[in-house]
């Protein structure tokens, strides 16, 4: 167990580039225990970490800029769920960190130990990856106990590693079948397991459970949750999932375009983004976003709706009135309500009965001619139908401010 703290870490890419990520992730998978991924190329420390002061930018003529200045201290024992749309540089930072990438600059310090300069052996991280990368020609207990063999541990002591986490992942009954005799969950399983076995300082869990089922997911979702609490082993787990990021995850750290947008409590995420993109990533279905322009220090003003805001915002839009700016509002705290200068007027394009709660999609009309759509949640006993037209308010104690151009978030 060990915390890690990431300093400043950047990565490029050459615009054309040979290896691909699915083959590097494969490597370390098959290869990590005979520790034949080593540094090549020059050392990366603080000297180099100065560079960027110097030069104020990381990418080279040619290069691509996949990580930004990534700060991310994850404390020993913490579970820091990583989650971001697609390409947006989860996976290289998981394979800086395993070391089968280089970082561009900056330092992966894991333990107290700066480890840019050490194979992924070296490290004591165990990585699970999302194709699960099992070795197919040995049983579930090889598989378990392959990571341990490498190790010279003693047969006897291997037995019983293998024995407590087949025991803890109920694979005792599994031990003696091949990978292609077990379903995708069961796999699954045992890819967790041969990570577990090893008994790391970190564990990186890059997207592990997007190759089952929706039932399985959220089963897996929850073994994963309570044995790291029972190992208490510090774990990054990626995820473009913002439910299993809210449900799993000690912090989230949202990550867009190779820059951490936020680093939160998932209650804290979603109560208080720091910016738009983080407000519209996390929830589901997302916030709503309108655009209104500050008439007063209390009262936010719409074509087609004022909205007058608690005392609390005074101060804040004092210094902004006259200024449009975008209002951010949850589908639950949206709700049904009568024709009333405060209210939205909106047509029903969809509803989705979900049985303990409906939603709704409705056409709102933004501005003159360009309609948006709302969503809302709203009480299944409340009966709605397509296509009726309907009043939306707004709950005032609940809404979110953004900055109408880098939608920075305007707290109160
Ligand atoms: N070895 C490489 N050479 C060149 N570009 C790369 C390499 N590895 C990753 N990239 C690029 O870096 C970006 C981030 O890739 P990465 O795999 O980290 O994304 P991700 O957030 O894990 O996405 P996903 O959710 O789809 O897995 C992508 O644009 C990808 O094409
Ligand atoms: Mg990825």
């Amino acid at each position: 167990m060990a915390q890690v703290v990431l300093e400043d870490i950047c990565k490029s890419f050459p615009a054309r580039q040979g290896r691909s990520p699915q083959e590097s992730s494969q490597r370390l998978a098959v290869a990590a225990p005979s520790a034949t991924v080593a540094p090549s190329l020059a050392k990366v420390g603080k000297a180099q970490t100065g560079q960027v002061a110097q030069t104020g930018q990381v990418a080279q003529m040619g290069q691509v800029d996949i990580l930004k200045h990534i700060n991310l201290a994850i404390a020993d024992g913490e579970f820091m769920v990583l989650v971001g749309p697609s390409g947006c540089g989860k996976s290289t930072l998981l394979r800086l960190i395993a070391g089968l990438e280089e970082p561009t600059l900056g330092n992966i310090v894991v333990g107290d130990r700066c480890v840019n300069d050490l194979p992924p052996k070296a490290r004591d991280i165990a990585m699970v990856f999302q194709s699960y990368a099992l070795y197919p020609h040995m049983t579930v207990y090889n598989n378990l106990a392959f990571g341990l063999r490498r190790t010279r541990m003693a047969k006897s002591a291997i037995a019983q590693q293998v024995e407590q986490v087949a025991q803890m992942l109920e694979l005792g009954d599994l031990l003696q079948r091949y990978p292609k005799q077990l379903s995708g969950g069961q796999k699954q399983r045992v890819a967790l397991g041969r990570a577990m076995a090893r008994d790391p300082q970190v564990f990186l869990m890059d997207e592990p459970l997007s190759n089952l089922d929706a039932k399985l997911r959220a089963q897996t979702r929850a073994q994963i949750v309570q044995l790291q609490r029972q190992l208490g082993t510090t774990t990054i787990y990626v995820t473009h999932d913002q439910t299993e990021a809210m449900t799993m995850g000690d912090r989230i750290a949202v990550l867009n375009g190779g820059v951490i947008q936020q680093i939160a409590a998932p209650l804290e995420l979603y109560q208080r983004p720091a910016n738009r993109f983080v407000a519209e990533f996390i929830g589901s279905p997302p916030m709503n976003f309108i655009d209104v322009q500050v008439k007063d220090n209390q009262h936010l003003y719409h074509p087609h709706f004022t909205l007058t805001l608690p005392d609390t915002w005074g101060n804040t839009l004092a210094p902004l009135v006259g200024r449009s700016i975008t209002l951010g509002i949850r589908p639950e705290h949206l709700s049904l309500t009568s024709d009333s200068p405060q209210s939205l007027p909106v047509q029903v394009a969809l509803v989705e009965a979900l049985g303990h709660e409906t939603c709704l999609s409705c056409t709102f009309e933004a501005e003159k001619g360009m309609s948006m759509l709302l969503q809302v949640r709203i009480d299944p006993q409340q009966i709605v139908q397509h296509n009726d037209k309907l009043w939306l308010e707004i709950d005032p104690q609940h809404i979110h401010l953004f900055e109408a151009d880098s939608g920075a978030a305007i707290a109160v």
